[in-house]
C-alpha cells in the first residue's frame, strides 16, 4: 500500500477504500465511491464554510493563521508594506515576482493609460440617490463596466484577460472617487496622469477649485493600507469572484460579485462597523459595559476582532497600529483612539476572547486612520475594495 494514501473503512458495509493524498489533501469526489446502498450517491464531505476544504492550489498568498504569518508570493507582508508601492505589489501578485525598473515603468504607464472611464459612467452615477452607500454605487458601476467592454467576454484569450485586469485596477480609484463626489454633490474631478496611483486617487477625491495640498505621510499611509488589503488567500470576496467567474462570465461581472461580498459587515464592511460601534460606546468609561454585552450576546460582536484564519494577532493589524501612530503624529490623535485602545486592552485579557482566540484584525484600527484622513465612515469599505482589486 503506498504511504501517500488514506485507508477508510466504512463501518456500515465493512468495505475498505484507499484514497490518494496529494498536497496534504484528499479529493472530495474520491469519497463518492463510498456507498452504503445502491443509489445513495456515495459519501459527501460537508463543510459549508470551507473550514477545512481547499478549492484550488495557489502560489499567490501564504497564510499561517496560527502564528500570524502572511506572505505575498513568498515575501513577508511586513517587508512588502515597508518597501513596495501599491502598483509594485499588484505586479508582484499578478506576475509572481517584483518588477524590474523597466517592467514597473511599463506597468505604471499601462495603468495610467486606462484611468479614465467612459463619460456615460458619470451619467448613470447621477441616477444614484445622494445618500446611496458608496459600496452600492461601486458595485453597480463595476458591474456596468461589462456593458462598456463587451470584448471582455473573450476570457479564453490571455492578452484580453490582461487588458481587463489593467482596466479594473486603473478605473476602480476613478469610480471610487466619483462615488465620493456624488455623495457630496461635488463635480467630478478627472484623472491626472502626472500623479502617482495614490496621488491621483486622493486628488480626484479631495480636490476643490483646482486645489489639493498632498500630504506625503498620509498618502504613503494610505498606500500601505491598500497594500495590506491587496490579497488574502481564498477569502469571501475572492471566493465569490472565483465562483461567479467559473461560469465564464466577463471579469467585470465576476468582480462586481466580489465587491458585493466585501460589502458585508463580517468581511470588508467590518471597518465601517468598528467606527459605528466606537461611536455607540461614546466614552471610554462605557467600554467594560459594552464588553459584557458582547459576552452575553446582547451587544452583537466586537467588530474588528476575530478572524476565520488568524487564531493569533493578525500580522496586518500590527502594521496598522504602527501606522496609526505615524498618521496621528501628523493630524493629531483621533478623539476615539482611547476607546479603541481600551477595547483592545480588556478583550486581550478577558477569557471570553482569549479562549476563542479572538484578536484584533486588520479592520480594528483602519477606520480611525481613514477618519483622520477625512474619509467618511461609509467610504471605508470602498478603500478596502481598491486595495483588494489586484487580489
Ligand atoms: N466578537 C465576539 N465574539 C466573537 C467574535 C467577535 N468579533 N468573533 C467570533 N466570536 C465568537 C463566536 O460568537 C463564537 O462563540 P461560541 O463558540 O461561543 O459560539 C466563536 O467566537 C467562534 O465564532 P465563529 O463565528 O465560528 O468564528 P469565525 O472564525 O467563523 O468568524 C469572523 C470569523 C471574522 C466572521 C468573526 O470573528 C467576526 O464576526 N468578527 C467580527 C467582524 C470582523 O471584524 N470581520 C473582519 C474580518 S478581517 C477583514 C477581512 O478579511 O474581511
Amino acid at each position: 500500500m503506498p504511504s501517500d494514501t488514506l485507508t477508510i473503512v466504512d463501518n456500515r458495509t465493512g468495505r475498505e477504500y484507499s484514497l490518494p493524498i496529494v498536497d496534504g489533501a484528499i479529493r472530495a469526489t474520491d469519497l463518492a465511491q463510498i456507498s452504503a446502498a445502491e443509489g445513495d450517491g456515495g459519501l459527501l464531505s460537508y463543510d459549508p464554510a470551507f473550514l477545512n476544504t481547499s478549492a484550488c492550489r495557489s502560489a499567490i498568498t501564504y497564510i499561517d493563521g496560527d502564528v500570524g504569518i502572511l506572505r505575498y508570493r513568498g515575501y513577508p507582508i511586513e517587508q512588502v508594506a515597508e518597501q513596495a508601492t501599491f502598483l509594485e505589489t499588484a505586479y508582484l501578485l499578478l506576475e509572481g515576482e517584483l518588477p524590474t525598473a523597466a517592467q514597473l515603468e511599463a506597468w505604471e504607464e499601462d495603468v495610467r493609460k486606462h484611468t479614465y472611464v467612459h463619460t456615460n459612467v458619470t451619467k448613470f452615477l447621477e441616477g444614484f440617490r445622494y445618500d446611496a452607500h458608496p459600496m452600492g454605487t461601486l458595485l453597480g458601476a463595476v458591474g456596468a463596466l461589462s456593458t462598456f467592454y463587451p470584448d471582455a467576454k473573450d476570457i479564453a484569450d490571455p492578452e484580453n484577460r490582461k487588458l481587463q485586469r489593467v482596466r479594473l485596477i486603473a478605473k476602480i480609484p476613478t469610480i471610487a472617487a466619483f462615488a465620493f463626489r456624488h455623495s457630496r454633490g461635488l463635480p467630478y474631478v478627472f484623472p491626472r496622469n502626472d500623479l502617482s496611483y495614490i496621488g491621483n486617487f486622493v486628488n480626484m477625491t479631495f480636490e476643490i477649485g483646482g486645489r489639493h495640498e498632498p500630504n506625503p505621510v498620509l498618502q504613503r499611509a494610505l498606500e500601505i493600507l491598500l497594500i495590506l488589503h491587496a490579497d488574502h488567500e481564498q477569502n469571501c470576496s475572492t471566493s465569490a469572484v472565483r465562483s461567479v467567474g467559473s461560469s465564464h462570465v466577463d471579469p467585470f461581472s465576476a468582480v462586481s460579485a466580489g465587491v458585493a461580498a466585501l460589502f458585508g459587515p463580517l468581511h470588508g464592511g467590518a471597518n465601517e462597523q468598528v467606527l459605528r460601534m466606537i461611536n455607540e460606546i461614546g466614552n471610554v468609561k462605557n467600554v467594560p459595559k459594552f464588553i459584557e454585552s458582547v459576552k452575553s450576546g446582547e451587544g452583537g460582536r466586537l467588530m474588528g476582532f476575530g478572524h476565520r484564519v488568524y487564531k493569533s494577532y493578525d500580522p496586518r493589524a500590527k502594521i496598522v497600529k504602527k501606522l496609526a501612530d505615524e498618521v496621528f503624529k501628523v493630524v493629531g490623535v483621533d478623539k476615539d483612539l482611547e476607546i479603541a485602545l481600551e477595547l483592545e486592552r480588556i478583550a486581550l485579557s478577558d477569557d471570553y476572547f482569549t479562549s476563542r482566540k479572538l484578536y484584533p484584525n486588520v479592520d480594528f484600527y483602519t477606520g480611525l486612520i481613514y477618519r483622520s484622513m477625512a474619509f467618511p465612515t461609509d467610504f471605508f469599505t470602498v478603500l478596502f475594495a481598491i486595495g483588494r482589486m489586484p487580489g
